[in-house]
């Protein structure tokens, strides 16, 4: 057996080289500015727990590639990626640190980082590539960006990491396997439009007796209600659905949307706790990274107003459009669309009620 060596605690967390590595910029040029190593500080803190983050959303994606994931890996992932969400509202929290450097205390050391910039920051890439924001979904301008603004190897690493299945993209696989379109004889389906179709007429009932609407906005609700009939009938219908598809209007298949549908209109059976659960942690994740890129755009435009970034963006603008444009899980937000009030949901024949309830046959009368 092998005798265990007594560890030493700042040689086991290799603080020495942690704490020796906050070389300020200004000082090599003049007066040390007193801010940048608050700046250096808080970018390090971020990469270390983007390095956290990576570590368990690989190990998610790891478990994801299975064809068959049994449900005691189902709760691992979905602790993981709840550590994420937590992890994620310190890294939210950490802005407020950030904001305690004035812009004037910023211009002190600013000019000497071009062109570093946090948009050339790798394992940010990695988040979000292995979330399921790749190459493909980016504006031509951060496309071009990429091509000159990181290092050939980062690049090489980040193109390698797009090549792998993206957490977004087992999902899919994962949702379409569920067995939720086929019933034999129970048409799920048919019953869940009977209920749409009921539901939406008596919007348009509500609408169209309501005293207090003059002729134009009325005409303009009963609009509004037959674009909402419309995204109804592109949900099961396959053709309208690819169109969709191909116009980028939708990412998740519909095969897979159809499973997130009945997950989310019966997700208090046993079964489905557990799948709602990752997705509502998936959710959080989209949410919590929206956030903060919102956060961090409106606290670089409170520190460098119009100005452009040190990697050259036009700085708030360019975060401002990122914030909108890249969300991983956009289309589980946009699930909300399909459910239907709790009272009109189709009743589940016994059979396939006793599939996703756990029925003990001794406890069976
Ligand atoms: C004084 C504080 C900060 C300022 C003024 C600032 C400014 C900017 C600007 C202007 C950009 C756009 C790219 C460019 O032209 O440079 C950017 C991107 C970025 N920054 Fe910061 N930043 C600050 C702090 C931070 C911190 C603490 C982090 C944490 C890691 C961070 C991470 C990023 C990331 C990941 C991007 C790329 C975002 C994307 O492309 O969607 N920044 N930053």
């Amino acid at each position: 057996m092998k005798i265990q060596k007594p560890v030493y605690y700042g040689d086991y967390l290799h603080l020495p080289k942690i704490l020796n590595a906050q070389d300020t910029e200004s000082a090599k040029y003049g007066p040390e500015a007193h801010d940048e190593t608050l700046f250096i500080i808080i970018h390090q803190t971020y990469e270390l727990w983007f390095k956290q983050i990576i570590h368990e959303i690989c190990s998610v994606r790891e478990i994801m590639k299975h064809s068959f994931i049994p449900s005691t890996d189902l709760s691992t992932i979905n602790a993981r990626l709840e550590r994420v969400g937590k992890i994620q509202q310190i890294l939210i929290d950490q802005i407020k640190i950030m904001e305690t450097m004035t812009s004037l205390d910023f211009m002190e050391f600013r000019d000497y980082l071009v062109p570093a910039s946090g948009f050339q920051s790798l394992q940010f890439r990695l988040i979000e590539a292995t979330l399921g924001i790749k190459a493909a979904h980016r504006m031509e301008i951060e496309k071009q960006f990429f091509n000159s603004r990181l290092k050939p190897e980062d690049r090489a690493q980040l193109e390698k990491a797009e090549e792998e299945d993206s957490i977004f993209e087992l999902l899919d696989s994962w949702l379409s396997r569920m067995p939720f379109s086929e019933f034999g004889d129970f048409d799920f389906w048919g019953e869940y439009s009977e209920a749409v179709e009921t539901m939406l007429n008596q919007d348009e009932q509500i609408i169209a007796s309501n005293p207090s609407l003059n002729d134009t906005v009325r005409t303009m609700e009963l609009r509004n209600l037959e674009t909402t009939r419309n995204t109804f009938k592109t949900l099961l219908d396959a053709n309208l659905y690819s169109k969709n598809l191909q116009e980028g209007k939708v990412r998740l298949s519909q095969k897979a949307t159809l499973s997130c549908v009945f997950i989310y209109l019966y997700r208090d059976y046993p079964a489905l706790q557990m799948p709602f659960k990752i997705l509502n942690s998936l959710v959080e994740i989209d949410e919590n990274f929206t956030t903060w890129r919102y956060r961090h755009a409106i606290m670089v435009q409170r520190i460098l107003g119009t100005k452009i970034g040190t990697g050259g963006s036009a700085g708030h603008e360019y975060l401002k459009a990122t914030t909108e444009r890249n969300r991983a899980f956009i289309d589980l937000f946009n699930m909300a669309t399909f459910l239907i009030p709790k009272h009109s949901i189709p009743k589940l024949p016994e059979l396939i009620k006793d599939q996703l309830d756990i029925v003990y046959d001794s406890l069976r009368s």
